[in-house]
């Protein structure tokens, strides 16, 4: 299964690279050459699909006053088990500290350590002469993309003057800006308000981080990109209102894309709400605090999205993979959902969930390899070798059996280094049969297979979405 199609077809792999995939009436079983090679997986019956690309990843993030769970070690393998091939994740840059000196300590943390191939974006968080005059040279390094945060005063946060020139950049290099797009010294004031009225719980979080903050965030990213020319990609969208400046900008004309991410899918703000236990009471709610944070499923956010997907308002998912336990992470904010560190563990699950679009009819089966693989490797500067089947291509490929099922939660498929799931109970229909990377089997039947370290950096090239 492709982007644009699906065929009966057999796939020779030499070596790391895919050597030749022979069409219909051509079989490799049976002929002289099946018995020349080492090894033949019989996919029969299942799709063959390029290995998923999680383009929003952030393993051992240091945030929230303590650092994402999953090293790169653990959220790799996670991934792997899960269909997913190669990841970008977010170095980080912040204020007085040279952008090369973080990008150097990320290559440090995941050298020799990853499951998987990994990539890197890099998050600008100190917007200044130093850190504008170091974004050039990153293009030569591989690193093809940046993201800013609107949010976050005080950690991340780029002023629009910041935004303005670090988009300067982005127009004169071709590496692609990436927007954390919501109003966060807004955000910031009304969470204050909600916590000086005792409104202290883990749905309050949602209620601070209110959609209009989104959508004009959005608004005004779109417009500075506008005004300066440089290409734009929103992460983790979860507005519907969000979707629709980004649709209005491509209507125009403006190069600009949108990712989303399997819980705005899913999840909403009333279930956050809901939930409670006798563990944590309504601090339960803490599993799926994130930013953008879950929406109201009585506003209609989540079927929008998946109707953006469909229509391409929406080009991509990511899981913006941002792990924390409850117990020693999360619960820092008990009592202020200010302190509790943002973010949900979803990179193990995203192809399963998002086959479930192709199950109930939401999606097609090529759209789900688009949204989650040749999507990804063509925004991000990587196709060719990744997002497709093809001679030359590297041997990252999943057999997805479509009659197989999987059960989501805790001491069932749980490989992510966190002590609960925000998928917990969820039931799939579908099954990540087996996995190559690079023409090494990493996952087959549930077995990991490979090694810590078999993973690769991706130096990747500029975006083919620039025009
Ligand atoms: O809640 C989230 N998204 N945590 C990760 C950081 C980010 O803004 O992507
Ligand atoms: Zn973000
Ligand atoms: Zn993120």
């Amino acid at each position: 299964v492709s982007a644009t199609g699906r065929t009966e077809a057999d796939v020779l792999i030499d070596g790391e690279t895919i050597a030749a995939v022979l069409a219909p009436g051509s079989h490799l079983l049976g002929t002289d050459l099946a018995a020349s090679v080492d090894t033949v997986i019989d996919a029969t019956g299942k799709y063959v699909i390029p290995g998923g690309i999680d383009a929003h990843t952030h393993m051992q993030l240091p945030f929230g006053g303590t650092e994402a769970s999953d090293t790169f070690e653990t959220g790799t393998r996670a991934a792997a088990w899960g269909g997913t091939t190669s990841i970008v994740d977010f170095a980080v840059q912040r204020y007085g500290e040279r952008v090369q000196d973080g990008l150097a300590a990320w290559h440090e943390k995941a050298a020799g350590n990853c499951a998987i191939d990994y990539g890197f974006h890099q998050i600008i968080g100190g917007v200044d002469a130093d850190a504008l005059a170091a974004m050039p040279g990153l293009v030569d390094e591989g690193i093809t993309s940046f993201k800013l945060f609107m949010a976050y005063p005080g950690v991340f946060y780029s002023d629009d003057a910041q935004v303005l020139k670090a988009m300067q950049v982005s127009r004169d290099t071709g590496m692609l800006t990436m927007m954390h797009a919501e109003n966060g010294p807004v955000i910031d004031v009304l969470a204050a308000q909600l916590v000086e009225e005792g409104k202290t719980d883990p749905y309050f979080h949602g209620i601070a981080r209110a959609w209009q903050m989104e959508e004009e965030a959005t608004h005004r990213a779109i417009m500075i990109a506008n005004l300066t020319g440089a290409p734009l990609y929103v992460v983790h969208v979860s507005a519907k209102q969000a979707v629709e400046q980004l649709a209005a900008a491509r209507d125009r004309g403006q190069n600009v894309y949108g990712e989303t991410c399997p819980q705005y899918l899913y999840l909403s703000l009333e279930e956050q709400l809901g939930a409670s236990s006798d563990e944590w009471g309504a601090f339960e709610g803490a599993k799926w605090v994130c930013s953008t944070p879950l929406r109201s499923r009585a506003e209609g956010h989540q079927d929008h999205m998946w109707q953006a997907l469909r229509t391409n308002d929406l080009q991509m998912v990511s899981t913006d993979h941002c792990p924390f336990c409850m117990k020693d992470q999360k619960e820092l904010g008990r009592g202020d959902f200010r302190a509790i560190p943002n973010g949900i563990g979803s990179i193990e699950h995203r192809m399963d969930l998002m086959y479930q679009g192709v199950v109930t009819g939401r999606i097609s089966l090529e759209r789900w390899v688009e949204l989650t693989s040749t999507t990804p490797a063509r925004m991000f500067g990587m196709y060719g070798r990744k997002g497709v089947i093809q001679p030359g291509a590297d041997g990252d490929i999943v057999v997805y059996d479509p009659n197989g099922h999987t059960s989501i939660g805790l001491g069932k498929t749980h490989h992510m280094n966190m002590d609960h799931s925000a998928w917990e109970g969820f039931e799939i229909d579908g099954h990540v049969d087996t996995v190559l990377s690079r023409g090494k089997v990493i996952v087959d039947d549930g077995a990991y297979l490979g090694a810590k370290g078999d993973g690769r950096f991706i130096k990747r090239g500029l975006s083919q979405y620039l025009v």
